[in-house]
């Protein structure tokens, strides 16, 4: 199993096992044949009913608890301060686990701001080993990250060849959070698992379309980096429009040395090493992008 490493240091395989609109029996066959089969991540939500059935299966595993990631979500019924630690709890309970892996916010609605500073203070209890969110469209992800303490690390949204997420998948590693695949192949969408290209590409190695499709996201986390063409630099410089400072050349450091990073939370001065591929950005930097991005029409000034 491939692991990648969040914000904060906590290592996530990159390939998990969803149990979405799996029935109860469906999750007692399918957690033990996917854990016997190298699996550890298993990813359910409060809303999927099947937290319960989930918590049976990983009762009788002999994978040891720290070997496994479990995510579950907090769906926007819950939100608010109050409402998500308590729905943490029953998530918990229903699971059989006294901490979970990473907790989502299913959904940008209600009150998800008193949602995320629950979240933040049970990373802190130890609750949680990671926070993160789903379904955050650029201009939500980017004001959250912008207005609290910790950076998400991880944005799970629907991501495969046909919806690539390249923008968010862009914004996202800019500050630190995984960009992380729901619905990989399309919920089997015929178009896309008789896609003539990704045939040929199946064919060309050997693989099922569904393996050639995996291992393509398995792989996008591989650290870009964009050189700027100088013709576009000298046409920006003459725009007079400050580049944020991972993309400029002294990569915004100011000759001050990098800081080790806690829970994926902004930085108090430049960027730093940090725990991802890409360094996040500090607050500052990342109020500038809300300004300077021209995909959040709604929150530009
Ligand atoms: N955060 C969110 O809002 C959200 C939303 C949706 C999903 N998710 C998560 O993402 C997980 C996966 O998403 P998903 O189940 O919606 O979609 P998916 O993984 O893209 O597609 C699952 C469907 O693909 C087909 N399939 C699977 N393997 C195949 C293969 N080797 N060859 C051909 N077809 C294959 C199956 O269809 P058949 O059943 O017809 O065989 C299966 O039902 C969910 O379980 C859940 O954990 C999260």
């Amino acid at each position: 199993m491939e692991y990648i490493r969040l914000n904060n240091g906590v290592e996530m395989p990159k390939l998990g096992l969803g149990v979405f609109q799996m029935t109860d029996e469906q999750v007692a066959e399918a957690v033990p044949a996917a854990l016997d089969a190298g699996y550890r991540l298993i990813d359910t939500a409060s809303r999927y009913y099947n937290e319960k059935a989930l918590g049976a299966a990983l009762d009788k595993t002999s994978v040891p608890r720290e070997e496994l990631f479990i995510t579950t979500k907090l769906w926007f019924k819950d939100h608010g301060y109050e409402q998500t630690k308590t729905a943490l709890q029953v998530s918990l309970d229903n699971l059989g686990l006294d901490y979970l892996d990473l907790y989502l916010i299913h959904q940008p609605f209600g009150d998800y701001y008193g949602a995320w500073r629950a979240m933040e203070d049970l990373l802190d209890e130890g609750k949680i080993r990671a926070i993160g969110v789903s379904n955050f469209f650029p201009d939500r992800y980017l004001d959250l990250v912008v207005h609290n303490r910790v950076v998400p690390a991880v944005n799970q949204r629907e991501t495969h060849p046909f919806n690539q997420q390249i923008d968010m998948h862009d914004l996202a590693a800019k500050h630190g959070t995984i960009l992380q695949a729901w619905s990989p192949l399309a919920q089997g969408n015929p178009e896309v698992l008789n896609d003539p290209t990704l045939t040929a590409i199946a064919q060309a190695h050997g693989k099922t379309l569904p393996q050639v499709i995996l291992r393509w996201l398995i792989q996008r986390d591989i650290p870009r980096r964009r050189q700027e063409h100088p013709r576009a630099a000298a046409a920006r410089e003459h725009r007079g429009v400050r580049l944020p400072a991972h993309r400029r050349r002294d990569g915004g450091h100011r000759g001050t040395r990098p800081r080790p990073i806690e829970h994926g939370v902004h930085p108090p001065g430049p960027p730093n090493a940090g725990a991802s591929t890409h360094p996040p950005v500090t607050r500052e930097e990342a109020a500038d992008d809300v300004v300077s991005c021209p995909q959040l029409g709604s929150l530009c000034i």
